[in-house]
């Protein structure tokens, strides 16, 4: 399919919307995105005509709901080339993928003189959980540092993956730099001295072809809401066979096989990790999100993105007083940056009475922001459905917002 932005555009209802009486120009994609009418019929459709819990009745809506729950398990299986459906687990969003492996694996198979080793570019999704894993296991948390480009310093690789590594989580696509991290030479590290992988692919799935086979990464997490979907729902890939040693993480409804008042066993993975009704609608909506992306594919998506990107990168740079954060060769549609004697927190509030919606504040990241000496920064970040003219209100309103605050 061409890539016909216009029509693309039409599929949206919130970018019909005025904000202030402005045409709204949202720049907030890596938070979350907006949903194409599709998804939000694929939702609508499920409560509104064949509402039913999945797994458990014997009637026609219960088995329609359960046929298009299960359905869309291959299509992410597919989305991410998981050779095998038992390996995607639907869970509430990356934070909960990733915290569900810092519980069922990380607390079974860590203790004190083991080391966890994330990178100094991490959400706060992908460093808290790793805090309280070292914090109740003895194990010990390091960090591969960040460059003053915003790439990850991988020179000296040997001090930090040592024979003492047994887990290393990172994120693929950065959420502040936009940086996309060398991630299968960071997994052949990991993998050398015999430590697990978690990849944090909230920024990436969104954006890029992510391929775990490829990748051999053993746990990959990310969110729906970021990629066209939904809230609530997210995704857990795990290789099986780590996913088979797993205690449940959850225990409730639909991960027993057996119950008796003394104990239970487990159901099939992945079923074992997805305690309680899970998240039907949601998942449903993913589905469609997925096939919405499958039809404009994510060679057109990458295309349109770079080109934008390396246009906004252009604009912003010839603001006077602008400091962009990052400049890695391999970026996604993600640009963080501070304009001098403008605190992003004014800035993002005179972009919202031109009805431009950027982020500011620390994006759940805040050792960067010590890394940058900044206490925040903005954050403009793209997706399919956004134009150049957007950003040239972007560029317009940020020198807009300049001239008043400094008076020159
Ligand atoms: C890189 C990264 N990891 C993790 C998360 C957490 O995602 P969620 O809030 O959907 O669990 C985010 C969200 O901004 C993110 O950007």
């Amino acid at each position: 399919m061409s890539f016909d932005i216009n029509q693309i555009r039409a599929d949206f209802p919130n970018l019909r919307q005025e904000v202030h009486g402005k045409p709204l120009v949202y720049l907030d994609n890596a938070a979350t995105t907006h949903k194409p009418q599709a998804v939000i019929d694929a939702v609508s459709r499920f409560y509104g005509e064949y509402n039913a819990n999945v797994h458990r009745a014997l009637y026609q809506h219960a088995a329609e709901a359960t046929e298009a729950y299960e359905a869309v398990r291959d299509k992410v299986a597919n989305l991410i080339n998981a050779g095998d459906r038992r390996s995607i687990v639907f869970t509430g969003g990356t934070t909960e993928s990733i915290n569900l492996v810092a519980y069922a694996w990380a607390r079974k198979n860590l203790g004190p003189g083991d080391e966890i080793l994330v990178t100094e570019m991490e959400h706060h999704s992908n460093l808290v959980p790793w805090q309280l894993v070292a914090r109740d296991t003895g194990a010990t948390l390091r960090c591969i540092p960040i460059k003053t480009d915003g790439t990850l310093d991988l020179d000296d690789s040997d001090k930090y993956f040592t024979s003492r590594t047994k887990l290393v989580a990172f994120t693929h696509q950065s959420n502040v730099f936009g940086t996309i991290n060398p991630a299968k030479e960071i997994i052949e590290l990991a993998h050398a001295v015999g430590a697990v992988t978690v990849v944090d692919a909230a920024q990436s799935v969104p954006h890029l072809p992510v391929d775990v086979t490829d990748l051999d990464c053993d746990f990959l997490a990310f969110s729906g809401h970021k990629m066209l979907g939904p809230t609530g729902v997210g995704v857990l890939y795990g290789k099986p066979e780590l996913l088979e040693s797993m205690s449940p993480f959850f225990g409730g409804g639909e991960m027993i096989q057996t119950v008796t008042m003394e104990k239970s066993t487990w159901n099939e993975l992945p079923w074992k990790f997805e305690a309680g009704t899970p998240k039907i609608a949601q998942v449903i909506g993913l589905g469609a999100a997925i096939d919405y992306l499958n039809e404009i594919g994510y060679e057109a998506i990458g295309e349109y993105e770079k080109k934008l990107t390396d246009y906004t990168l252009e604009r912003l740079a010839a603001v006077e007083g602008m400091s962009i954060h990052g400049q890695a060769a391999k970026r996604g549609p993600v640009i963080s940056f501070n304009l001098a004697d403008v605190h992003p927190h004014d800035l993002a509030q005179f972009l919202d009475m031109e009805g431009v919606a950027i982020r500011a504040g620390h994006h759940c990241a805040q050792p960067i922001m010590q890394r940058l000496g900044v206490p925040a920064t903005s954050r403009a970040s793209m997706y399919i459905y956004n134009t150049s003219e957007e950003i040239d209100r972007l560029v317009q309103s940020i020198e807009n917002t300049r001239r008043f605050m400094t008076g020159n």
